[in-house]
């Protein structure tokens, strides 16, 4: 099927965006290491350009995780799975979860508390975009990209079955 995409954020306003998360981040963390987490697949992409904007002062190191929210329907119910686990214990390290988009919110508001009982010592949330009218749980996000509407996107680890994860924009199907 071939689908007809709109841009909806061109790949030049998301590497200046980027480029300003990674500026405020890296003075918010200077002095210490960051230790980033993304959620495979979705946060990879953006994981990888931020990581490269943020200060060699602030040494960063990676790891990746897998969850699956069990739901019905669209909507995730926020019961979440561990697929693949940490490499790496996150004891007395400053983690920041870095995700491609934040809904509902509850995938990732049951992953802090399950995170945040492994002792780091700090655990914030950054995130690509954010849908604010789509939040149905309390999750408290201390970066975001962009704040969009009701609209679902590709690209930039986003997929639509799979797909496009790889766009370098925002892209949105058109019907
Ligand atoms: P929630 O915040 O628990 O509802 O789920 C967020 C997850 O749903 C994200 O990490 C994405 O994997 C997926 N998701 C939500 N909105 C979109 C979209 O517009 N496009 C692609 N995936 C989306
Ligand atoms: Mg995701």
């Amino acid at each position: 099927m071939k689908e007809n995409i709109r841009t909806l954020i061109s790949k030049d306003e998301i590497a200046v965006r980027i480029a300003e998360l990674g500026a405020e981040i890296s003075r918010d963390y200077a002095g210490r290491e960051l230790h980033m987490i993304s959620i495979l697949k979705g946060g990879v992409y953006f994981m990888t350009d931020l990581s490269r904007v943020i200060s060699p002062e602030v040494p960063v190191t990676l790891d990746f995780m897998s969850v699956s929210s069990y739901g019905s329907g669209k909507s995730s119910s926020g019961v979440v799975r561990i697929q693949k686990d940490l490499d790496e214990s996150i004891e007395d390290k400053d983690v920041l979860i870095v995700e491609d988009i934040i809904d509902s919110g509850r995938t990732l508001s049951h992953l802090i508390e399950l995170l945040g009982r492994r002792n780091p010592s700090s655990i914030r949330l950054c995130t690509l975009l954010n849908k604010p009218d789509r939040r149905e749980t309390d999750v408290k996000v201390d970066y975001i990209g962009f704040d969009i509407e009701d609209l679902f996107v590709i690209g930039m680890g986003m997929d639509i079955d799979q797909k496009y994860r790889n766009l370098p924009y925002i892209g949105v199907v058109e019907e």
